[in-house]
């Protein structure tokens, strides 16, 4: 059985981030989505809308999504592609190349990224309507 993960926030779900599942998936058999704590996001400078276990709750109701994980801090990736026994590790393309040193532990992926959607820009387009 071939191994999928792959890391983000996932806040605000959009079709963007349902097409990088969809496409995480196609590339084994099984996806595991570590998903970053609110603590984590803290860390990042980074504040959900929605809390860690309200997302968590979304991505479990997609298809594509077979486990959920917490990501609590940056160096826990090469450990749970060791203990999770991971093949592939993909993330869109806004991070390539930023976590080719996992490719010695297991295959490095980077998709290319929707255009025209994000998070960030649903809260700044809501942020303008009353
Ligand atoms: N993603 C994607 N296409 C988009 C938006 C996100 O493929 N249009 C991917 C990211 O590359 C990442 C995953 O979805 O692999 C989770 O991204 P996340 O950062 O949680 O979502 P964004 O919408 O990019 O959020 P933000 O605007 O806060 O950065």
């Amino acid at each position: 059985m071939k191994k999928v993960i792959t890391y983000g926030t996932f806040d605000l779900l959009h079709y963007g981030h349902i097409l990088l599942l969809q496409r995480a998936k196609e590339l084994g058999d099984h996806l595991t989505v570590a998903l970053s704590t609110d603590g984590f996001n803290d860390i990042k400078g980074k504040h959900a809308y929605f809390s860690y276990e309200k997302r968590k709750m979304m991505l479990e109701a997609i298809k594509y999504v077979d486990t959920v994980i917490p990501e609590r801090n940056w160096e826990q990736k090469k450990h749970d592609i060791v203990d999770y026994d991971i093949d592939i590790f993909v993330m869109g393309d806004d991070w390539r190349g930023k976590f080719d040193e996992l490719s010695a532990h297991c295959e490095v992926i980077y998709l290319e990224r929707t255009p025209d959607i994000s998070t960030t820009s649903i809260k700044d387009n809501l942020s303008g309507i009353s």
